[in-house]
């Protein structure tokens, strides 16, 4: 009862299909058609250790996650040990959500990050007497957009959203859609976060001038990502359990020990932290720093749009 008091103004189901890129289109994601048409010969990415075309590393990750979606929130609690938990609490919390954000949860997957921070906007309201979202106009609104390309995990997410009591919630908002080619607004959110996602995207530097270009001048980027070890003996016990333990634990519990022997893969071809912070530089963040996790087993990046 008490959260269908305070979500009053939430009452309702915004969900935005986006499979189509018409609808908002910025300037750094025209389609080139003229220039894929002089260069036919593909370029090649890295889908783990594999090298393979750049077109075809999205279609490999849509059935990795294709495959794990089912079990995927029960795979991140055991081979992280439960700590992936405390790894996106301490995300949301330097997001600091507030009342009336408008928020981005890029590749949100079944919802994780984007909980969080309703959670916290919540506990915000409570707060500051006054400030509750049935108060707001339609406009001014809290909003949590998910945006995801995989609509399974969306699927699973929108099921747990329902389960949390958020099933009706307009502020959360479930978008189909690639971080590359974001259908939102230029410089219509004032945060942005992407957890274990940015890794998995084809061409990274592009998913970090969308960020850029949504964001509103003084908003947040925020990602949190598996990263680099490099303290001597952690890093070969870390090695150790990721090449050998991961894989097998996929096996067991999914049946699919191919899709999280790409995982530990990916994590190993990924930037380094200080790599990866000169990308979100070059993209035109401000203030650009991470933290490590766990010796480096995951860092959170931070920028500002100034
Ligand atoms: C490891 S999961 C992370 C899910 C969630 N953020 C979490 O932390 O639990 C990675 C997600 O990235 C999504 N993804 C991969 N490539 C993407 C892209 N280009 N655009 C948007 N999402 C993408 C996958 O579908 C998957 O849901």
């Amino acid at each position: 009862m008490a959260m269908a008091l305070r979500w009053r103004g939430c009452a309702r189901l915004v969900f935005h299909r986006s499979g189509s890129r018409a609808l908002h289109l910025g300037p750094l994601e025209q389609p080139d058609s003229s220039q894929a048409q002089s260069q036919p010969e593909s370029k090649f990415t890295n889908f783990g250790f594999r090298e393979v075309p750049e077109q075809e590393k999205s279609k490999l990750v849509g059935e990795v996650f294709s495959n794990v979606a089912s079990n995927y929130d029960l795979m991140n609690d055991l081979m992280s040990g439960g700590l992936h938990r405390l790894w996106k609490d301490r995300l949301v919390s330097k997001l600091a959500p507030f009342p009336g954000m408008q928020h981005l949860d890029v590749a949100g997957g079944t919802g994780d990050v984007a909980f969080r921070v309703v959670d916290a906007i919540q506990k915000a309201e409570q707060r500051v007497p006054g400030t509750t979202l049935a108060d707001a106009d339609e406009e001014d609104q809290t909003r949590v957009y998910v945006c995801d390309i995989n609509p399974n995990m969306l699927e699973v997410g929108k099921k747990r959203a329902k389960e949390r009591g958020l099933g009706n919630a307009a502020c959360l908002v479930w978008m189909e859609g690639d971080a590359e080619a974001l259908t939102l607004k230029d410089e219509s959110v004032d945060g942005y976060t992407i957890a274990f996602g940015i890794r998995n995207v084809t061409h990274i530097d592009r998913a970090l001038k969308e960020a850029y270009r949504v964001l509103r001048r003084g908003g947040r980027f925020l990602c949190l990502e598996l990263s680099h070890v490099s303290t001597p003996g952690f890093k070969e016990m870390y090695d150790a359990y990721s090449f050998n333990v991961i894989p097998r634990m996929g096996e067991v519990v999914s049946g699919d020990r191919a899709s999280y022997q790409y995982l530990v893969e990916s994590v190993r071809k990924f930037p380094n932290q200080e790599r990866f912070g000169s990308m979100i530089a070059d993209a035109g963040f401000k203030e650009v720093e991470y933290e490590n996790l766990v010796g480096g087993v995951v860092a959170i990046h931070s920028g500002f749009k100034l």
